[in-house]
C-alpha cells in the first residue's frame, strides 16, 4: 500500500481518471487526486473523494491555504505522481516547470517516480512541440505510458487515447517495486576514439555513441548508478547519467581503471581505435613535412584488461561490429577477453551498425546464442540489461 498523487487534468478522458482512481483504492493504496482547473471542467473532486475515501484537491486549496504548504506535503509524501489523462498544455508547462497550478508544484517538488499518461488528438500527440516536451520529461527521469490508438473524442481514429485504467494500474505498481539494478554501478564505454598525430589530424571511426548511450539510458531507468565513458561525438545523452568525456583510447582506459575496481558491470559499445601514431606532435604539421608513412602502435585493449583483471560478481559484456560471421567472432571474443556475454552485430547489414538508431544482433553467451532484433537500439539496451539483471541475481 501506498499514497499515490494522480494529477488529472482537462481532457476528456478524465473521466478514466476516476476508474483509476478507485482501481487504486482496490489494491489499497491511499489516493491523493489533484485537479487542475481545466479538469475541473469535466470531472469534479465529489467523484474522486467518492471513490478514494479521500479528500481531493484543486487549486483553490493551494491559494487559500494560507501559511501551510499543501503542495510540499503532497509531493514528500507521495510514492508515485501519476498524471492521467496529460493534455499538451499541462505536458508543456511541466516541461517548463512552472507551478502555476497545484499540480505543477507538486510536480516540481515530488522526489519520487513521475508517471504520464498522455491523451490527446493525434495531431497534438505528434507535433514536435509536444514530443519535445515529452522528451524533457524523460530527460528529469519521469515515464511515459504511450497513448493507445483507437477512436477519438473528435470523431478520429490514431493514437492518442488514455490507455484503459487497467493497464495504467500495472504501470504505476510497475513505478513501485524497487528498480531492478538500484545501487548497481554500471560503467558504459561509448562513442569512436581519436588518435592523434597533430592537433588537426587523426585515425578514428565512424561510430556515433548511439548504441552506448542507449544502454546507458536503460540502465540509468532500470535504477543503476550509471558512469558513461564517451568517446568525440555530437550526440548528447540525457540526464541522470554521470558523463566523462575522453578523447584517446588511452584517455578511456585510464578513465575505466580508476572506476573498475568499484565497477559491478562494464558494458563496452565503445569502437576503439586498435592503433595510434607512436608519435604525437603539439603543432600542425606543415604539409611539406609530412612523413610519407606514419609508425603506429596498438592501443590498451580496455575489455581484455577488464576480463584480465575482474573479480567475482562483476558482470563484463562486450561487442563484436563485424564484417563477417558476427556468432564466430563474438564467441571468439567472448572467451578472450572472459566476457558474460558479447554481443555481435553485421555492421554491413542494412538497420545495423554505425550511425543507424537499429541494430541486429547476436547475443552470444557461454551457455548459447540467440538473435536479438531487428530492434531500435534502446530495445537493445534493455535486453542487455535485462540479461545483467539476471546475471545479478536480481
Ligand atoms: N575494445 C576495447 N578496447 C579496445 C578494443 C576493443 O575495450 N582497444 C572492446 C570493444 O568496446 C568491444 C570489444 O572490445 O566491446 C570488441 O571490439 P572489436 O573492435 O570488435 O574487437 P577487437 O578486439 O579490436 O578485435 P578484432 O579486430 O580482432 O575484431
Amino acid at each position: 500500500m501506498s499514497r499515490i498523487v494522480l494529477g488529472v487534468t482537462g481532457g476528456v478522458a478524465a473521466y478514466k481518471a476516476v476508474e483509476l482512481a478507485s482501481a487504486l483504492r482496490q489494491r489499497e493504496h491511499e489516493v491523493d487526486a489533484v485537479l487542475t482547473r481545466a479538469a475541473q471542467a469535466f470531472v469534479t473532486p465529489l467523484a474522486f473523494s467518492s471513490v478514494t475515501g479521500r479528500r481531493a484537491f484543486v487549486d483553490d486549496d493551494l491559494w487559500r491555504a494560507g501559511g501551510d504548504v499543501l503542495h510540499v506535503e503532497l509531493a514528500q509524501a507521495a510514492a508515485a505522481v501519476v498524471v492521467a489523462p496529460a493534455t499538451a498544455d499541462f505536458i508543456a508547462r511541466a516541461a517548463a516547470g512552472l507551478g502555476d497550478s497545484l499540480l505543477g508544484l507538486v510536480l516540481l517538488g515530488a522526489p519520487c517516480p513521475v508517471l504520464w499518461a498522455p491523451a490527446m488528438e493525434t495531431h497534438m500527440w505528434r507535433h514536435p512541440a509536444t514530443q519535445g516536451n515529452l522528451e524533457r520529461l524523460r530527460s528529469f527521469g519521469h515515464r511515459i505510458v504511450p497513448p493507445a490508438e483507437g477512436h477519438l473524442a473528435s470523431g478520429r481514429s490514431g493514437p492518442g487515447r488514455l490507455p484503459e485504467p487497467a493497464e495504467l494500474l500495472a504501470a504505476v505498481e510497475a513505478e513501485l517495486r524497487p528498480p531492478q539494478l538500484a545501487g548497481v554501478q554500471v560503467v558504459v564505454t561509448a562513442g569512436p576514439t581519436r588518435e592523434h598525430l597533430d592537433p588537426v589530424r587523426f585515425l578514428s571511426n565512424p561510430s556515433t555513441g548511439r548504441m552506448g548511450i542507449a544502454v546507458a539510458e536503460a540502465a540509468r531507468d532500470a535504477g543503476a548508478d550509471v558512469t558513461l565513458v564517451l568517446g568525440p561525438t555530437e550526440i548528447r545523452p540525457a540526464g541522470g547519467i554521470a558523463v566523462r568525456r575522453v578523447t584517446s583510447a588511452a584517455e578511456m582506459f585510464a578513465a575505466v581503471e580508476e572506476i573498475f575496481e568499484r565497477t559491478d558491470v562494464l558494458v563496452a559499445t565503445a569502437a576503439v581505435a586498435d592503433l595510434r601514431p607512436t608519435q604525437s606532435v603539439e603543432r600542425k604539421v606543415k604539409k611539406a613535412e609530412l612523413p610519407q608513412s606514419i609508425e603506429l602502435e596498438r592501443t590498451e585493449d580496455i575489455l581484455a584488461f577488464a576480463g584480465a583483471h575482474r573479480r567475482p560478481g562483476q558482470v563484463l559484456v562486450g561487442f563484436a561490429a563485424e564484417t563477417q560471421d558476427p556468432e564466430a567472432e563474438a564467441r571468439r571474443k567472448l572467451k578472450e577477453k572472459s566476457c558474460d556475454l558479447v554481443v555481435g552485430n553485421d555492421v554491413l547489414s542494412p538497420g545495423a551498425g554505425f550511425a543507424v538508431d537499429t541494430n541486429l544482433c547476436t547475443f552470444v553467451t557461454a551457455h548459447g546464442a540467440w538473435q536479438v532484433g531487428p530492434a531500435s537500439k534502446r530495445e537493445i539496451g534493455e535486453e542487455i540489461v535485462a540479461f545483467v539483471a539476471q546475471r545479478l541475481g536480481r
